[in-house]
């Protein structure tokens, strides 16, 4: 089998954090949720996988490379232009040929992988199976019909959905997907829809089946996605101690300090991780953060929060929470009157001023 991600996509709800990076690259637990969507693939025993990219193709290409530090061959697929899951599968016949394939979203995480899942697709005669899960708001997904354990119907973003089973962001084809992808219309957005692709499947009478995920599953579209995936993921990972804690600290919990991190007279209680060459400072580090690396976090509390890569927090007095915090940012007290908040904040940047009284 073959493995396709799909990795392009402006990721505007993520805004400003995307406006510099890729949606995709945006770590959870200290790893891009697209290494951790590829490692999945490779872990179902696939060696042979397509990125489709867009306009963040050079920093995708960048980060992933050739597929070589995992002993495996990544090949890079163009999109012109975001025209839909199915427009990427088309343009992407070249790369899979007639083999079986898993397509997978590079901006989706799902608990416990895909092993089980591509085995079944694998030892079945199937032309499709479709991972479904059951959600409380299936209008915001596309949304699958079953009879007699067999998809009968599926509608993209229903206002009146007919199930709670939503199509999670991992579908498995055999080259009869592309007799659909070729043969159906652009959707009212444009888009050519792979709800519609296996729509077509369907109504020419060709096999395709559920595959009911029982556990977790984000799509990391927006902030509060993020850091519940970050909880989510914290919380699955075997924590390790590489980096120095000194003895005036205080480490409980899932923690993962990794090579070259400090911890200096802190407190850190897990789920959490400190990234490379990261230094904590006096400061108290709470369940379900991530911090990356090159950061300093000194003086300060912080919990339940993403903070990406060569950021500073010095000196806050107030408990930083539920916070995604971009590359290079700097929060400081400064020592300087008039007593005010100074703020370089980019287009959409949210920022939530604790009020005193
Ligand atoms: C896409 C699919 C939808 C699926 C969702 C999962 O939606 O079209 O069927 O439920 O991904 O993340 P989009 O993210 O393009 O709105």
């Amino acid at each position: 089998m073959k493995g396709l991600v799909l990795s392009g996509g402006k990721g505007t709800r993520l805004y400003p954090i995307t406006y510099t990076s890729a949606k995709q690259l945006v770590p959870v637990a200290n790893k891009p949720v697209l290494f951790r969507v590829i490692e999945a693939i490779i872990e179902a025993g696939i060696t042979d996988i397509g990125v489709v990219v867009g306009d963040t193709a050079e920093e995708i290409q960048a980060a992933v490379g050739d597929g070589s530090r995992w002993g495996v061959r990544i090949t890079y697929i163009p999109q012109e232009a975001p025209l839909g899951l199915a427009h990427a599968v088309k343009i992407s016949q070249h790369f899979l040929g007639d083999e079986r394939f898993v397509m997978f979203l590079g901006d989706n995480v799902i608990e416990g992988g895909i092993v089980s899942l591509v085995r079944q697709f694998q030892d079945s005669d199937y032309n499709c199976q479709i991972v479904l899960t059951r959600v409380p708001h299936p209008e915001q997904y596309g949304v699958a019909e079953l009879q007699d354990g067999r998809i009968v119907r599926l509608v993209e973003k229903p206002r009146q959905p007919k199930s709670n089973l939503a199509l999670v962001g991992i579908y498995m084809f055999d080259h009869h997907v592309f007799e659909a992808v070729n043969a159906i219309t652009p959707s009212w957005r444009g888009e050519l829809e792979i709800t519609d692709a296996i729509q077509y499947l369907v109504d020419k009478g060709y096999k395709v089946y559920p595959y009911i995920h029982e556990g977790w599953w984000i799509d990391t579209g927006a902030p509060g996605d993020m850091l519940d995936a970050n909880r989510l993921v914290l919380d699955e990972i075997t924590p390790r101690i590489e980096g120095y804690v000194d003895r005036d600290s205080h480490v409980s919990g899932k923690v993962t300090i990794q090579k070259g991190a400090e911890i200096i007279n802190s407190v850190i209680r897990g789920p959490a991780i400190i990234g490379q060459e990261t230094r904590i400072v006096n400061s108290y580090i709470g369940p379900f953060t991530s911090i990356y690396h090159h950061v300093l976090i000194e003086g300060s509390e912080i919990e339940h929060s993403i903070v990406l890569e060569y950021s500073r927090i010095v000196d806050i007095d107030q408990r930083i929470e539920d916070s995604l915090i971009g590359r290079n940012v700097e929060i400081t007290r400064s020592p300087l009157k008039p007593k005010a908040h100074k703020m370089t904040l980019g287009d959409n940047s949210k920022l939530g001023i604790v009020c005193n009284g």
